[in-house]
């Protein structure tokens, strides 16, 4: 393999992308491996390499071959997805990249290459230094099948102490006809979001830190009560934020609103790349009947893999008049039916209206083989006699944490059964919901394809 200096030598290489770069020269200076300097001096890196396109020298991998999907599906994007990178062997992505976290996107079409049939895919991705197993005996068609999605998007968070980032594709061994092969690739340089502070484990006294030697895969990011944001109005960290309405559970869905016009978002308490303004700037509470309030919990309903921690980031920010005071909205946080804070006071935290906090826990998910459910649920605190039967919630992501030995990999999902329409009947809610989740999720970070690699 050429030295990662001559491989990243020139920009030609890299899919261009200059008018996009032109917006953010003041963050990113173009050089196909984008390493720059930001006013505070950190080194960034942004890398984004549609795989198997013509004249991408860095993209050239010995043994592999590089081919275009026989079919596009109408949701998907010329770039990246249209073209592959393709092996029934081993192959490795060496980038060199600045010391530090970085978000790590990998985006796949299951589609047929050449001679290979979308429904044989069946590979481990893992990541170096750290050992990190993103993804294991991964079938990008099964996936895409359950989620009912054409394409798939995956965003990791790694910590590379220096040197390189290596991202080694593998076949599953006896597996017939088993091949691994990737679309497109983004490494974004990331502050250190998760901190290294102890966090309480829901449900025990014990507590977890999310320290540099984690790794983490992004389940869930929603911007609570407003619309998605895509990654170029997120701008330093290109993530994506969907609509939580997708995952909002049973028909008591609370209400949604923006702040007051004469509200300002004042990042005072937490940096403001921990989520952007519109994240904050809008919210879903419980409505404004307290009895009603009290009879219900606002809940969310997510699907996850078994066997793994999970980071749940609760954004909040009192938006509206008259929500300025201590003892207004006091609330309880319950996730997967154990309570994770019972009361949950915004303003007691922020400090004031127009303030964003988040608050960080950690769940334990324990269970079968297959995915399982997870709850989100939020209820009034009574216990303090507030003003307001009320809870708000603005922002909302889910993580989930590298195991003991740098595992990531969840199982395939299952596809549902195919339905027989029958027109008499009504689709239960659950199994509504339940298809929309999942679809919603790919989807979200499905986005970011479309939205960087285009612009
Ligand atoms: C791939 O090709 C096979 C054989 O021609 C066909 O049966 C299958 O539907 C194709 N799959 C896709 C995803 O286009
Ligand atoms: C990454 O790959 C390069 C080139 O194959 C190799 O020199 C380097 O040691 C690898 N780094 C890690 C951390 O595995
Ligand atoms: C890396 O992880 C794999 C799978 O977890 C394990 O089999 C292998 O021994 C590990 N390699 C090193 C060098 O730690
Ligand atoms: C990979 O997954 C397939 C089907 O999902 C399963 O039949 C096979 O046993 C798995 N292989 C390994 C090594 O886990
Ligand atoms: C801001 O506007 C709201 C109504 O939109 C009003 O109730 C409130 O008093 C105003 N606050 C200030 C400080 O102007
Ligand atoms: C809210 O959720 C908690 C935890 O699952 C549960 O104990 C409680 O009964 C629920 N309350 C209502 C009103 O559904
Ligand atoms: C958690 O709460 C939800 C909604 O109230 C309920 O449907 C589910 O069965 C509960 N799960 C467990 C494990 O108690």
């Amino acid at each position: 393999m050429a030295s990662p200096r001559s491989k990243y030598s020139s920009h030609h290489h890299l899919f261009p992308l200059s008018s996009f770069f032109l917006l953010f020269t003041s963050l990113f200076l173009l050089a196909g491996h984008t390493t720059a300097r930001d006013s505070s001096s950190v080194v960034r890196d942004y890398i984004l390499l549609s795989c198997g396109a013509s004249g991408v020298q860095q993209d050239e991998q010995d043994d592999t071959l590089s081919a275009t999907a026989a079919t596009q599906d109408p949701s998907v994007s010329q770039v990246p997805y249209m073209t592959a990178r393709i092996s029934p062997s081993s192959f490795t992505y060496s980038f060199p990249v600045s010391p530090g976290r970085k978000f790590v996107r990998l985006y796949f079409y299951p589609a047929n290459y050449s001679a290979y049939f979308a429904g044989d895919s069946r590979f481990a991705v893992t990541a170096n230094p750290g050992n990190f197993t993103l993804q294991s005996n991964f079938s990008a068609s099964q996936t895409a099948q359950a989620l009912k999605l054409a394409s798939i998007a995956r965003e990791f968070s790694v910590n590379v102490p220096s040197g390189s980032l290596n991202l080694t594709f593998t076949p599953t061994a006896g597996v017939p006809n088993a091949y691994a092969f990737v679309n497109g690739i983004e490494i974004v340089s990331m502050p250190d979001l998760f901190g290294s502070k102890l966090l309480a484990i829901v449900g025990t006294s014990t507590t977890y830190t999310v320290d540099e030697s984690t790794a983490l895969q992004t389940m869930y990011r929603l911007n609570v009560g407003g619309n998605a944001i895509s990654p170029v109005e997120d701008i330093d960290l290109f993530r994506s934020w969907i609509d939580d309405s997708f995952y909002i559970f049973s028909a008591a869905t609370g209400v949604t609103y923006a702040q007051d016009t004469n509200v300002t978002i004042r990042y005072t308490k937490v940096p403001q790349y921990a989520a952007p303004n519109n994240v904050y700037g809008t919210a879903r509470s419980m409505g404004p009947n307290p009895n009603i309030n009290l009879a219900y919990n606002l809940t969310w309903l997510f699907s996850v893999d078994p066997g793994f921690l999970y980071l749940v980031r609760m954004h909040f920010c009192e938006i509206q008049y008259p929500f300025t005071d201590m003892n207004q909205r006091v609330f309880s946080i319950y996730l997967n039916n154990q309570t994770a804070q019972q009361d949950v006071d915004v303003i007691s935290s922020s400090g004031g209206i127009g303030i964003p906090v988040y608050k960080d826990y950690i769940v334990i998910v324990t269970g079968g083989t297959d995915q399982q459910d997870f709850w989100v649920a939020l209820h009034p605190y009574q216990a303090t006699k507030p003003m307001y039967y009320d809870a708000i919630l603005n922002g909302l992501e889910i993580f989930k944490l590298s195991s003991t030995g740098g595992n990531l990999a969840g199982p395939n999902p299952i596809p549902p059964p195919e339905p027989t329409p029958d027109p008499t009947k009504v689709v239960s809610a659950r199994g509504q919901s339940s298809i929309g989740k999942s679809a919603v999720l790919a989807g979200a970070v499905g986005g970011v394809a479309a939205a960087i690699f285009l612009v």
